[in-house]
This record gives structure tokens, C-alpha cells and sequence, in this order.
């Protein structure tokens, strides 16, 4: 490869250099094509677009490699607790006892929110889907904690860090316990992150709270997985919003509903509730599988597929394995995870799936992980938001520190040519 890209255009060659990354992964830097030529580049799905330089995560989605700040996802799920993970991705480097102590002290500190707040959340009907109430109740917290970090200022930027890893897992928690029914707390601050939040979530008001190990590990594990996965949707959403300088909340609130789509962080509640209807449909996995081919059938292998994975998701490797061990620890056995397995077996082996190179994703198995833990299909994508919170924050604050220009793509117009206003009688 020469030092320069040639792009011919009509009569004319200009030069563009490449932008090299640490992997090897290489790019032409076109942002001087439209000044140099008048044209521009077009790209639906951004499927070739590299959005901006990020040394936060690193994948290549043909050998299957995923890793945070370098360390492989495979090391950090089986050794590392996800508030170590959140440090990594914000800060860029595992924290050290003291600085993890820290920044845990620096946390339950701020977790608290106004108590207004559980107005807002009152107010919403029965049936709302959590991820509409954690998108909004984020947004809300914008006007309880109105100042917009200035990113010149490390106290200010920490500050809007910690408050935000702080009260979402409240949110997140009354979210929950709203659709049982249940009170509204707090949490103890004796406890580590994720035990907390397995105890804002589950305790009931009538018994004492006994953590059960198995609980928080498979928690722990499945946040870690979802830590971050550089410029996905939701991800490419919250740096978007926060290119235009609106606030850390913000961001995290559009971030949020980007998620909630079915072919993102969605897919986990469609995946099982796919499972449950071949369940009740009989349990014949062709049937699905041949829906799944037929293009004239909008039905779609929900939990396969991904866009940059083209040989194995390794999150879904560690998932499949993790959702045996819980549900083996926890004496449970579902009928759905045989039913997951076989329709994996069957599309590893069939043409179509080869041929486009489609593989089981995160979400095939984490739904089975959660729906053991007693934890609501609705409820899914929210445990994906709580585990994808660090990395929109490092990747949001990753934007502002490099001073990234505000993001506006542009468009090719295919609608019509000028023409003349017509009075509404002559219409
Ligand atoms: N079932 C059946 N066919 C599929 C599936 C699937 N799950 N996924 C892709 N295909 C087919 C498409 O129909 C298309 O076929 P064609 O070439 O004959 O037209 C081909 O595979 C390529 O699919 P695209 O939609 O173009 O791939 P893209 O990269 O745009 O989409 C996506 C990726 C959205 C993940 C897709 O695979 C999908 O819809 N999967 C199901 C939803 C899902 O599991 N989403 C979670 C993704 S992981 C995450 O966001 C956390």
C-alpha cells in the first residue's frame, strides 16, 4: 500500500492519506473530498464508515476478537468486577485497589436522587415498557442536575461520571420493582456496585436480603459483556447528541432509546419471546428456521446476525457457557434453552446462515440468563443499558476530549426539482 488513496473522479485524481490504527485496521481520510471536488461519499448503515478514532475497544469481527483498553473480553468476564471494567473503559487503565476504593466511596456518595423524581415515575401507566421509563427518568434527572460538565474541568467532568454510574442503577431498580409492585429505596452502602444492585432490586420489603453468590457473578458477568462494543447504534447515538454539547444525561437518555430498537438491545426480549412461541407452537425448530429463510417472511432469527461479527460473537461463546452453569447452579431447567440450542445447532449447519455468515449474538442466551434470575422479558434491555452505561460514558467523554466536531452527516436529495407554489383552490 503507498503512502496516498487516489480517487479519480471524471478527469481528475486527488490524493487523500490513510489513517492507520494500532490494530493495522486502516481508513482514507476523506474529509477533505467535498472542499477538493464537490462530491461526496454515500454510505446507508455506515456499513464502510469509520465514525472517529477511539482508543477505547478494539474487535475484529472476522477472527472474533473483542477487548477493552487491550485486555481480552474472555480475561475480563472471568477475572474482573464490572465497576474495575467501568474504571478501564472511562479511564483507560485498571485501577488499583485504592483508586477502585475510591472511586466506589466517590460513587455512593452521589446515589441518591430527588425524591420528585418517584412523581415522574408514578406517573406512568401500568403498562409503560421499562426502556421508555429509563430513557425518560434519565432525561429527568438532566433538570434535577442541570449544569453541563465543562470538559476542561477534570473535577466537573469526574463529578457528572460518578452521579451518572450512581442514579442510573436506582432508576433502573425502581423500574423493576414499579412493575412488581414493590417499595422504593435506596440501596446500602456497605456493599460493592453490582451486589447493590442486585439488592435494590430484589429485596423485599417483608425479609431480610440474602445475596446469593450465583446472582451477582452471572450480573456481574453480563454487564462486563456489555460493557461497550465501540461505534454500535446506541454508542454512534450518545456521541452524536453529545457532539452538540448537550450534557451526559443527555446523551445517555438518547443512548438509551437507540438501544431499545429490536435489531439492537432489544433483541434480547425478542429472543425470548421468539423461543417461547416456538415452544408453544409445538417446539419445531424447522418451521422457524424455514420462516427464517423465506424472504417473502419478515420473520427473522432473533439473536443472529450481527453486523460486524462475521465468524463468532466470543461474548455469545461466554454467554451459552455461563447460561448452562446458572442455570445448573440455580437447579433450573428450561425447556427454551433446549429449544436455543437445537435452533443453534441447526443454523451452524444450514446454507443460509453459512453462506451469510451468521452466528448466534450477545443476546441469543443472555434473555435465558436473565429469565432464570427471575428477572422480566420487558426488563432485558434495561440490564443491557446498565452494563452499556460505561461505555457511553467513556466513549462520550472519549468525543469531548478530542474536541470532535459536531456530528452532521450529509445527504444526497432525491426528492423534486424547484417548482411553484400552487394557490390551495387550484390544487
Ligand atoms: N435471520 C435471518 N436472516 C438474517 C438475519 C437473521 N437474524 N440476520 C441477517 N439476515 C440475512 C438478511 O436477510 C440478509 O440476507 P440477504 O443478503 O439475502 O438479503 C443478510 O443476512 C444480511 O443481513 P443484513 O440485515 O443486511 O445485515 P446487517 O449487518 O445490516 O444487520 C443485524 C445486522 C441487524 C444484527 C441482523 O443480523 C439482524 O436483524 N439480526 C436479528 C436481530 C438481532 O439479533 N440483533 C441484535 C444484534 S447484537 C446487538 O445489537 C447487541
Amino acid at each position: 500500500m503507498g503512502n496516498k488513496a487516489t480517487i479519480g473522479i471524471e478527469d481528475k485524481n486527488y490524493e487523500f492519506d490513510f489513517v492507520k490504527g494500532s490494530e493495522g485496521e486502516v481508513a482514507i481520510d476523506i474529509s477533505s473530498l467535498r472542499n477538493k471536488s464537490n462530491v461526496i461519499t454515500i454510505d446507508p448503515g455506515f456499513k464502510n464508515t469509520g465514525s472517529c478514532k477511539s482508543a477505547i475497544t478494539f474487535l475484529d469481527g472476522e477472527k472474533g476478537i473483542l477487548r477493552y483498553r487491550g485486555y481480552s473480553i474472555e480475561e475480563l468476564a472471568e477475572n474482573a468486577d464490572f465497576l474495575e471494567v467501568a474504571y478501564l473503559l472511562i479511564f483507560g487503565n485498571l485501577p488499583n485497589q485504592e483508586q477502585l476504593d475510591q472511586f466506589l466511596f466517590d460513587i455512593k456518595e452521589v446515589s441518591i436522587v430527588d425524591e420528585d423524581l418517584k412523581k415522574i415515575l408514578e406517573s406512568f401507566p401500568k403498562s409503560a415498557h421499562p426502556m421508555g421509563i429509563l430513557s425518560s427518568l434519565t432525561s429527568a434527572l438532566v433538570s434535577f442536575n442541570p449544569s453541563v460538565a465543562d470538559i476542561d474541568s477534570k473535577e466537573e467532568m469526574y463529578s457528572a461520571i460518578i452521579k451518572i454510574l450512581a442514579k442510573v442503577p436506582i432508576i433502573v431498580a425502581w423500574v423493576y420493582r414499579k412493575g412488581k409492585g414493590l417499595s422504593l429505596g435506596y440501596g446500602d452502602y456497605s456493599l460493592g456496585y453490582v451486589e447493590n444492585i442486585t439488592k435494590m432490586m430484589f429485596k423485599r420489603p417483608n425479609k431480610e436480603y440474602i445475596q446469593n453468590d450465583i446472582i451477582v457473578s452471572a450480573i456481574n458477568k453480563l454487564l462486563i459483556l456489555h460493557a461497550d462494543h465501540e461505534q454500535n447504534c446506541s454508542t454512534s447515538t450518545v456521541r452524536i447528541v453529545g457532539s452538540s454539547h448537550a450534557g451526559l444525561f443527555a446523551s445517555v437518555s438518547a443512548g438509551i432509546s437507540a438501544l431499545w430498537g429490536r435489531l439492537h438491545g432489544g433483541a434480547n426480549q425478542a429472543v425470548i419471546e421468539m423461543l417461547e412461541s416456538i415452544e408453544k407452537d409445538g417446539g419445531d425448530t424447522k418451521k422457524f428456521m424455514a420462516k427464517a429463510k423465506d424472504k417473502s417472511d419478515p420473520f427473522r432469527l432473533m439473536g443472529f446476525g450481527h453486523r460486524v461479527y462475521k465468524n463468532f460473537d466470543p461474548r455469545a461463546k461466554i454467554i451459552k457457557i455461563e447460561a448452562d452453569k446458572v442455570l445448573n447452579e440455580l437447579g433450573i431447567k428450561d425447556s427454551i434453552l433446549e429449544i436455543a440450542k437445537g435452533l443453534e445447532k441447526e443454523a451452524l449447519s444450514d446454507h443460509y446462515f453459512i453462506d451469510r455468515k451468521l452466528y448466534p449474538n450477545v443476546d441469543f442466551y443472555s434473555g435465558i440468563i436473565y429469565k432464570a434470575l427471575e428477572i422480566p422479558n420487558e426488563m432485558f434491555t434495561v440490564m443491557f443499558a446498565l452494563g452499556r452505561l460505561p461505555g457511553w460514558i467513556a466513549q462520550w467523554k472519549e468525543m469531548r476530549e478530542m474536541k470532535d466536531p459536531i456530528g452532521r452527516p450529509r445527504q444526497i436529495y432525491i426528492g423534486e426539482n424547484h417548482r411553484s407554489f400552487v394557490d390551495l383552490e387550484l390544487r
